[in-house]
This record gives structure tokens, C-alpha cells and sequence, in this order.
């Protein structure tokens, strides 16, 4: 018997692609491996959004390599690959800076993966490289896929045509595609019968979602989430990530009127500057953005919301560092995620005059967490004597401990049985930190 071991590097969609290439693994007669020391195919499945993301993949090959040498002289044979964004950015240079590896092949040629490693087991020690964009969808090719547990990603688009100047996913993920209405709601109905209760929409762009419907329209998110909505036994649904221009009437009426909609969005402004907005070219201006958060509020009143954000971005000044810091302050976002702008080779910013010294660029990180985390703790604190339904899918570090999410996207930490995993229970919340909260089972 044959055993895998994948490593996810980067995004929730990176997550969803390992979740079916183990499927793909598994069709073929492989077993999961509880470590990657037991694992006769390794698969690394890579990021590069920023260069810290993309090094760590080479300096884990290389300490990767280091076992399937121990593993060779203890006779075993390891087959080495690569997938994802960093694959199809680097194209042939990946087995020039880890020649060890037996294939590479980019985040929209995975399911090509049975015909690779026949390949591969013919053509040891010359690496296969494939990083077409491929004229057939993946997903026609895929075994079905299967529930996660209580809480299940779905991938309905790919690809985006946004074009931001930093931004490298254009050219590791490929234009814009969505899948058709028809395709994404039979898997949402095979998730539920797998045992999901909630359901999170991926794309890197989802909120420009057209997928075909039965007659050939091509349909809008609004229309996807209706039905959706209409499966019975999926509770709750949610959609990431969003592009705020794209944001449109009918979606937000969706927030309004689908209770499944969990009451928390992501939504990434980058930059409270009009001045950097237009550099990165991005399609909004701070005020549009504050806008369609006012828009979406007035919808669903207790809303709330995430954001991306990139500090010095060439050109940033003081003073559009702090229109960002001022975005911040308007909105209070419930959680944020936030990065140094890293250059990314290939992409206009990278060319940009004025690039920001790495000083000034780590200082106004520090100013901007701080002010980020005041705002998500003061949220978490606002939780505390509430009570919370709590969709538990992890088992915690200790024993009769479950962690879950509450609608906000809070981690909830509870005592509680085994048989409440993959179940929404009410909790009573009685502690709050920055990063989660902790509480008990209403009644107990
Ligand atoms: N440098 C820093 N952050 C970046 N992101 C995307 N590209 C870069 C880059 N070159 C951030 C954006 C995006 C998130 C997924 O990663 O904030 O929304
Ligand atoms: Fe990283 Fe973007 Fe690729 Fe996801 S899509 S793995 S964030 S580069």
C-alpha cells in the first residue's frame, strides 16, 4: 500500500485544491500517511503571494530532500511534487532550484496528477514540469468531492482579471473563470449529504462570479446564493474573497434576505488613500468603499467586517498611511489580515519608483496591528454574556476541548463532548482575548 502526505502552504483555496488532490491520491490506491517521514509521494502544495510565502516552499524542499535521503538508505523511494501558485510562477527555474523534485504542475493542472505520475515512474530523475493553462477545466476531470466535516470550502471561481499592480495571482491562477450554477450546486448538495452544515464559497475574486445556469445564462452570485439557499440542512453559507467594486445591489439584498448569509464578510481595502488606491488599480476610492459597507450594514445591521491590508505600497507617504489608519478607525473591522507590500517579479508595482524602505514599512505594520487588534479585541470583549450558535470542526489541544466558529468568524474554545464536532451548538460566551473566545453550552 502506497501512503501520501501533503503540505498546504497559503489560502483557503490552496486548502480546498489539497482536499481534492488527496481524492485524486486516494482513487489511485494511496493512503493518507500520519507523517511525512511515512510517505511514499510527498506533495507540496505551494503559495506565492509574498516572497516570504514562496522562500519558505524552497527552504522546506530542501529540508524535505534531507528525508528522502534518509528514507533512500533505509532502501524506501519517495516520489517529490509541487503544486500550486509558486509552480506556475517559476515554471522550469523550480527544478533548477530544487532538482530533487520528480513533477511540478500549477494550481489549474492538478487533475492531470494520474497521468503525471505514470510519467513520473518512468522518468526518474528529470523532473516534469507542467504549467499550461489548460483549455479544460479542472473540475470536469475531478473524483466528486467530499464533505471536510461540519464546515466545507467550495471553489465556484478562479482566476482574476483585476490586474492589481502587486498582486501576482493573475499569473499563477490565470483569468477569471466560474463554474457553471448547476455544477456548484449538486457539490453543495453532495457537502450537505456528507455531513456539512456550513459551506464557504472560494474564488480568488468570488463576488464576479457568472457561471452558466441550465439554459446557458450566465448568472451572478446573488442568483448562486438563492439557490443555494434553497438546500435543505445547509445552515450557514458564506463567500470569500470579495472585491468591493463587484459588490453589487442584488448581492446585498442577498444579505437581507438569506439567513444562511452569516453576518460577517471579508471584504479587502488594501489602502485608505485614494492616491495609493488608484496606484495599485484598484477599482474604488476610500469613500466607495465606506459606501458599500454603510449599503451593506443598512441590510443586515450586525454585519461585520474583514479586511486585507498592505503598508507601504511604493509611494505610500505618512500621510496615506494614515488615511488608512483613519479607514480603520471609521470602520472597526471584527478581524483584519495585514502585510508589508512585498515586490513580486512580473507585476507593475515591482517596477514602481519609490519603494519603501523595509524600516519604515515594519513600523507602520507595528502602528497599523496595533490599532487593528484594539479594534478586534474591543469586538471579542462585546461577545462576552452573549449567547452564540457555534459551528465546532476541531478537536483542541486539550482533552474534552472543541474549538469552533461562531457567525463572526471568532474561534470559540468550549468544554464540551466529542459527539457536538461538526454540530452548531449555543454557547454562552464567557471569555474573550484577542484571538478567540472561550464559553459553555447554554443550560450548562
Ligand atoms: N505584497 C503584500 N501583500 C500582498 N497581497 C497580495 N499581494 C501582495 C503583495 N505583493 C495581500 C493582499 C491580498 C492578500 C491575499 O494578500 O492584501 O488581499
Ligand atoms: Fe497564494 Fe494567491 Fe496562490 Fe492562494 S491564489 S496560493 S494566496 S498566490
Amino acid at each position: 500500500m502506497k501512503h501520501y502526505y501533503i503540505k498546504t502552504f497559503g489560502c483557503q483555496m490552496n486548502v480546498y485544491d489539497s482536499h481534492r488532490i488527496a481524492a485524486i491520491l486516494e482513487s489511485l490506491g494511496y493512503t493518507a500517511a500520519s507523517t511525512l517521514a511515512d510517505a511514499d509521494l510527498v506533495i507540496f502544495n505551494t503559495c506565492h503571494i509574498r516572497e516570504k510565502a514562496a522562500e519558505k516552499v524552497f527552504s522546506d524542499l530542501g529540508r524535505l530532500n534531507l528525508v528522502r535521503e534518509e528514507r533512500q538508505a533505509a532502501g524506501k523511494d519517495t516520489v517529490i511534487g509541487v503544486v500550486g501558485c509558486v509552480v506556475q510562477a517559476e515554471d522550469e527555474e523550480i527544478a533548477r532550484r530544487a532538482p530533487f523534485i520528480d513533477f511540478a504542475t500549477g494550481p489549474l493542472t492538478y487533475h492531470r496528477l494520474p497521468e503525471i505520475l505514470q510519467k513520473v515512474s518512468r522518468r526518474r530523475g528529470i523532473p516534469l514540469i507542467d504549467t499550461e493553462f489548460p483549455p479544460e477545466s479542472k473540475f470536469d476531470f475531478l473524483p466528486a468531492n467530499k464533505s471536510m466535516g461540519g464546515c466545507s470550502y467550495l471553489a465556484i471561481q478562479e482566476g482574476c482579471d483585476n490586474f492589481c499592480t502587486y498582486c501576482i495571482v493573475p499569473y499563477t491562477r490565470g483569468i477569471e473563470t466560474s463554474r457553471p450554477i448547476a455544477d456548484v450546486v449538486a457539490e453543495a448538495k453532495t457537502l450537505v449529504e456528507g455531513g456539512s452544515v456550513e459551506i464557504n464559497l472560494l474564488g480568488q475574486n468570488v463576488n464576479s462570479y457568472h457561471g452558466v445556469d441550465a439554459a446557458g445564462k450566465e448568472r451572478n452570485l446573488a442568483w448562486l446564493l438563492r439557490c443555494l439557499a434553497e438546500i435543505k440542512g445547509l445552515e450557514r453559507i458564506r463567500y470569500t474573497t470579495s472585491y468591493p467594486a463587484d459588490i453589487d445591489d442584488e448581492l446585498i439584498a442577498c444579505h437581507h434576505d438569506l439567513p444562511q448569509l452569516m453576518p460577517y464578510l471579508h471584504l479587502p481595502v488594501q489602502s485608505g488613500s485614494d492616491k495609493i488606491l488608484k496606484a495599485m488599480n484598484r477599482r474604488h476610492t476610500s469613500g466607495q468603499y465606506l459606501e458599500i459597507i454603510g449599503k451593506l450594514k443598512a441590510a443586515r445591521p450586525d454585519l461585520q467586517f474583514s479586511s486585507d491590508f498592505i503598508v507601504g505600497f511604493p509611494g505610500e507617504t505618512d500621510q496615506d498611511f494614515e488615511a488608512t489608519l483613519n479607514l480603520i478607525r471609521q470602520v472597526g473591522f471584527a478581524q483584519a489580515f495585514s502585510f508589508k507590500y512585498s515586490r513580486r517579479a512580473g507585476t507593475p508595482a515591482a517596477l514602481m519608483p519609490n519603494q519603501i524602505e523595509e524600516k519604515i514599512k515594519k513600523q507602520r505594520l507595528e502602528t497599523l496591528q496595533e490599532l487593528l487588534f484594539s479594534y478586534q479585541l474591543k469586538f471579542n470583549k462585546e461577545s462576552v454574556g452573549k449567547i452564540m450558535p457555534v459551528l465546532f470542526d476541531i478537536k483542541g489541544r486539550h482533552k474534552g476541548e472543541l474549538i469552533g466558529r461562531s457567525p463572526y468568524m471568532q474561534n470559540v474554545h468550549s468544554s464540551l463532548a466529542a459527539e457536538y464536532l461538526n454540530r452548531i451548538v449555543n454557547i454562552k460566551i464567557t471569555d474573550a482575548n484577542v484571538n478567540s473566545l472561550a464559553g459553555q453550552k447554554e443550560g450548562n
